[in-house]
């Protein structure tokens, strides 16, 4: 079966790509040997007037290269060679002696944007779902088929540079505002209005072509020619402020287009394979790659729902969760109601609600009107009115197992017998909460992340006892609500959580130590995490933190000891962080946070009553304590099944945490490390510090085998799944 067909009406071929038994067209090396071929016998026929490439495929043109094949490379002469390829098959098509169309219809990124660039001209439907970009970057490398060449060539360099930096791709309307297209069309006439292009382009050239791009302003025109290096500098600068230069790639696509704009375009397109080649295989596009290889399996985790999609929700509790979970179901267009034990504090919900859909419309993500809709369909009491009806009921009240057990029994009462109860627990066992219900087998666990429209990460908790297609169903409502759902067995702190409160414990314990605030989170932020645990712990509540601690204390014993620092910040000063204007750090309204002198005069307190004498702790110290009690963790929650792999293991701690997606997540951080020494030197420390960085069992028969997170089949390594 081949992937690309050819016809020909009029001497005009239509080349039309649908790559067999795939749901989307991407340009292998066998579809890219299939398009030379075609190429080389269209060279070859001497009545050729013009040739359409379109895509067979309903709403895809397509969607880029292989990013499997991508995975596959090993050298960078392998990815010289990978874009030279892809170079030279588009230059043959760029070289035909007669004009071309690309006619789009759907996603075409990538790759399939190269190809089209490598037409005379481009077409695309209005199809809401017709996007065209080079998103190349935010996979760790550069375009390599000449887009870093041909899209400033097209439109300018500060029309295409912001396109190639920030790999955003773009609607048809946009894209034929900037003269990346030339016409826009419904879906029906696409080939009928590829044709007319074309038949103008064999009449009189490009230049007879009139296109709806808008006339460059003079701005333009100055940004564009002698003031470029105003372009190069704000560029730098912007993804300097945005990735820290942690980030090569977006820096590097600057670079190339930089040194080879105005130039002639076969001296430029070498330059861009080589920083390809050597982009595709950092360390940085192969943690960027692996993320997206695990977001693509999560959209099946949880598999696929047998009963009906749920349509109807309901929230109890209107605090900050419920607030924001009731917004985000009424955001997606699902009519929900929400309960809680005043007006209140479901006036609260609806504060909080309009605040998240203002942050929008402030954005011109929503207009005024849908912000009304939003709200409206919300719909808010202190009584059980409309739950009858509803097919799902995410309770959100407070984290207490007694409290949340009443409430779901007096819920139960209220519902149909087939309405699926979601939890938002943040720390406790499903199946601790689940004790007392007559139906437990449809509790879940939802585990939303604060704040709830700003963070993409659901972890989907299959209790004991729960029913597998209510765990599908919530798992799907989570993605259809924009979500990533990830699916984790019952565990207290679940996945995310159970790795991340050692890391805020061993910070503390860094700071009892003699470390200060603002030190400990500079050195995590510049590993690239968004905060330090000290603002994280403000972000998130000192309360809930100290809470949740203690719940997992509770759930694992010495190995999880809470830092008393943190009970005398909770308890003792009572401070709770933003929520209270003051944690570790002071946060006045609109000023940049400050260090909190209390906490400071507590910690001297603190280490003058404990009789510790304070040491200078290094940076290097400080990183890899805090690194490495997340990575013996991970190993723990691997080798318990908690997660079915590591690669959805570190893609939730990056949506979940903001742990930097260039660093992969935890277990890559291990496979970098070397998983021999990362046990070496949890030993190490055990040692000096104590038994909770005693390494985690399988790291020690992972060492032994030779195995690593992401590059071995730990099958043979791992434990038994345990049944509950
Ligand atoms: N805050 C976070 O960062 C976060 C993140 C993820 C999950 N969670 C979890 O979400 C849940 C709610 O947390 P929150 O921060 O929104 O708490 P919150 O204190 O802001 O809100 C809890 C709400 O539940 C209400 N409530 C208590 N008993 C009730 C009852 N019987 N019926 C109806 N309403 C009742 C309270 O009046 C209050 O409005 C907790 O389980 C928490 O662990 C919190």
């Amino acid at each position: 079966m081949t992937a690309i067909s050819i016809t020909f009406d009029d001497s005009i071929a239509t080349l039309t790509i649908d790559c067999p038994g795939e749901k989307v067209n991407t340009f292998s090396g066998a579809v890219m040997a299939e398009l030379d071929q075609h190429l080389t016998s269209l060279v070859a026929r001497k009545d050729l007037r013009g040739v359409i490439v379109i895509s067979g495929k309903e709403g895809i043109f397509v969607a880029g290269a292989d990013i499997s094949e991508i995975r596959g490379i090993s050298t960078e002469a392998d990815a010289l060679a990978k874009a030279q390829e892809g170079q030279r098959v588009f230059q043959k098509l760029a070289d035909l002696a007669c004009p071309s169309v690309a006619a789009i219809h759907g996603a075409c990124l990538g790759g399939g944007c190269e190809l089209a660039l490598a037409c005379t001209a481009r077409v695309a439907t209005d199809y809401e779902k017709t996007i065209i970009g080079l998103p190349e970057v935010s996979l760790g490398f550069v375009p390599g088929w000449g887009g870093t060449q041909r899209l400033p060539r097209l439109l300018g360099v500060s029309t295409a540079l912001p396109l190639i930096v920030s790999g955003k791709p773009i609607d048809a309307a946009k894209a034929a505002k900037i003269g990346l297209v030339d016409r826009v069309c419904g879906k029906p006439f696409l080939l009928a209005t590829a044709r007319e292009v074309l038949l103008t382009l064999i009449a009189g050239g490009r230049s007879a072509l009139v296109t709806a791009r808008r006339p460059r302003t003079f701005t333009q025109k100055m940004l564009d020619g002698p003031f470029k290096m105003l372009v190069w500098s704000a560029a730098r600068k912007q993804v300097m402020q945005a990735t820290k230069g942690r980030m090569p790639a977006p820096l590097a696509a600057i670079e190339v287009v930089r040194t080879t704009v105005g130039g002639d375009l076969r001296e430029g397109l070498p330059v861009e394979a080589r920083n390809f080649a050597q982009l595709a295989v950092s360390p940085e596009s192969r943690s960027l790659v692996g993320l997206f290889f695990a977001s693509e399996a999560v959209k099946k985790d949880g598999g696929r729902p047998r009963g009906p999609a749920l349509m109807r929700p309901a929230v109890l509790g209107a605090g900050v969760m419920g607030g924001g979970i009731a917004w985000l179901f009424a955001h997606k267009g699902l009519p929900v109601r929400i309960k809680d034990l005043t007006l209140e504090a479901v006036a609260k919900a609806y504060k909080t609600a309009d605040d998240y859909s203002r942050q929008l419309v402030k954005r011109r993500k929503m207009t005024d009107s849908e912000a009304r809709q939003v709200l409206a369909r919300i719909g808010g009491g202190i009584t059980w009115t409309g739950f009858k009806t509803c097919d799902v009921v995410v309770e959100a009240v407070v984290e207490s197992v007694a409290v949340k057990r009443k409430v779901l029994a007096e819920v139960e009462l209220e519902i149909s017998d087939d309405c699926v109860l979601a939890t938002n627990t943040s720390s406790l066992r499903v199946a601790d909460i689940a004790q007392g219900l007559k139906r437990p087998q449809r509790l879940v666990g939802m585990h939303f992340f604060n704040p709830v429209n700003r963070m993409p990460l659901v972890e989907v908790v299959a209790g004991p006892a729960s029913d597998e297609d209510a765990v599908a169903r919530v798992a799907d409502l989570a993605r259809r609500c924009g979500k990533t759902a990830v699916v984790v067995r019952d565990c207290p702190g679940f996945l995310v959580n159970r790795i991340l409160l050692p890391y805020l414990n061993e910070a503390a314990r860094i700071l009892q130590e003699g470390g200060d605030v603002v030190t400990i989170d500079r050195v995590m932020t510049a590993y690239g995490l968004p905060m330090g645990p000290f603002r994280l712990a403000d972000e998130v509540g000192i309360d809930v933190g100290h809470k949740v601690a203690k719940i997992l204390l509770e759930g694992y014993g010495d190995r999880m000891p809470v830092a008393e620092f943190l009970g005398t910040v909770h308890e003792d000063l009572k401070l709770l962080g933003v929520k209270g204007g003051a944690g570790f750090y002071l946060h006045p309204r609109d000023k940049k946070p400050q260090p909190n002198p209390t906490v400071r005069t507590a910690l001297t307190a603190w280490r003058l009553a404990h009789s510790v004498t304070p040491r200078q702790i290094e940076a290097v110290e400080i990183r890899e304590r805090c690194l490495l009690i997340m990575v013996n963790e991970s190993a723990r929650c691997i080798d318990e099944h908690i997660v079915a792999t590591p690669a959805l293991l570190d893609l939730a701690m990056v949506m979940g945490t903001g742990y930097p997606p260039e660093q992969g997540g935890p277990l890559r951080y291990a496979d970098a490390y070397g998983i021999s020494q990362i046990v070496q030197k949890l030993q190490a420390m055990a040692a000096q510090l104590g038994p909770r960085f005693t390494p985690a069992p399988l790291l020690e028969r992972m060492a032994s085998a030779g195995l690593t997170f992401h590059t071995s089949d730990l099958a043979a390594v791992r434990s038994a799944p345990a049944s509950t």
